[in-house]
């Protein structure tokens, strides 16, 4: 078979299970935003049937969900332009899901690190969903044939595994019908870590609040996380090698460059010398003048769910008239009989 020409298309995707942090703005959001533009298709995700890999009460699941979509479209993402919808809205994506299960191997799911942070001692006991779920993330991203994923650090690993499962299906049914998928993980702040331990990821479900910003913390709770953000007791040196080893006052440098549109290395020419009596109150203005707005505009959203609902309903249509041909043509390649009409 021919191979396909694909147009740059950009798919991502972020689970609804609690709020949003600044790890998730900065890694994901932000950087989705500004891939909107004429160089690239963009769809972007709300994954529901992934945040079930782990329990999530149906209340609070349907919540985050149209919350996730309202923190997106709050951060600039344009409905119209890209395409915004829930997973379990266009049912090509588990379906396709299922066949990557048949395409990767075990092994390869042994080796998937956040499945092994995740389940830690308890592996036995997790759901099989959170086992399968990097192989459910590879058809999110191959049923729409995309060639860019923009994502934070963590998922690299997760994209590299797409790239093997497509590879691999490839080569089995001897076609060449699955792109190889570029992540493309840029920018300062592809891996913010916990205020609290600079060795640990800024994470959704940490526990305790002070480790993380939320997206919808207000200027004061962000100002006093700043302010409790674990540092040392040196000033700021006046280059990024100087910063070797010092993995909190690094972070900060880095929040700060991904807040402001800059490198690290503006930032500490800017900040030479400067002790963090001055240099965290001027990070948690910066965050405030960034996330405010957002956070308004996201409870603006969230005053009318059923707009949001309306958007995702048309986002789904979108993304099922991408996915959906994908799909049948993977169904014919594997030897799957369609004869319903
Ligand atoms: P999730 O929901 O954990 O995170 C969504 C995005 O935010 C990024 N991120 C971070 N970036 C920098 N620093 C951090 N501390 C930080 N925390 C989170 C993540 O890297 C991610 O880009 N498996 C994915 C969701 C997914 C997906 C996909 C992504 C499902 N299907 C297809 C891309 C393509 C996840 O759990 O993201």
């Amino acid at each position: 078979m021919s191979k396909v020409e694909h147009t740059p298309r950009v798919f991502s995707g972020i689970k609804p299970s609690g709020g949003l942090t600044l790890g998730n703005y900065l890694g994901a959001i932000k950087r989705w935003v500004d891939m909107q533009g004429p160089d690239f298709e963009t769809t972007y995700c709300v994954v529901d049937l992934h945040a079930i890999t782990v329990w999530q009460d149906p209340a609070d699941l349907r919540h985050a969900t149209r919350e996730t979509a309202a923190a997106m479209l709050a951060s600039g993402i344009n409905p119209d332009t890209s395409t915004l919808f829930n997973q379990s809205q266009v049912p090509a994506h588990a379906e396709l899901g299922w066949i990557f299960n048949c395409v990767a191997r075990v092994g390869w799911m042994n080796r998937m690190t956040q499945f092994k942070d995740k389940a830690g001692k308890n592996a036995e006991k997790v759901s099989l969903g959170l086992y399968a779920y990097p192989s459910l993330m590879a058809a999110d991203i191959l049923v729409h044939h995309a060639t860019h994923v923009p994502v934070g650090e963590d998922q690299k690993q997760h994209v590299e595994l797409t790239r093997d499962i497509a590879a691999k299906f490839n080569h089995d049914y001897k076609v060449d019908f699955f792109p190889m998928t570029e992540p493309v993980i840029e920018g300062p702040a592809t891996r913010v870590m916990n205020l609290r331990d600079g060795s640990k990821k800024m994470s959704k479900s940490g526990e305790s609040d002070m480790e993380r910003i939320n997206m919808t913390d207000d200027a004061a709770t962000i100002a006093k996380k700043f302010k409790k953000a674990r540092t040392d007791p040196e000033a700021l040196p006046d280059n990024l090698e100087a910063l070797k080893g010092r993995v909190e006052a690094r972070n900060l440098v880095d929040i700060y460059a991904g807040l402001s549109d800059t490198t690290p290395e503006a930032v500490i020419t800017e900040y030479a010398g400067a002790g963090w009596g001055r240099f965290k109150p001027a990070l948690a203005d910066l965050a405030v003048a960034k996330l405010a707005p957002i956070s308004d505009e996201m409870s603006r959203l969230m005053d009318d769910p059923a707009e949001i609902d309306r958007l995702l309903a048309k986002g789904a249509e979108r993304a099922e008239a991408v996915a959906q041909p994908i799909l049948e043509k993977t169904y014919d390649i594997v030897g799957l009989v369609r004869s319903r009409k």
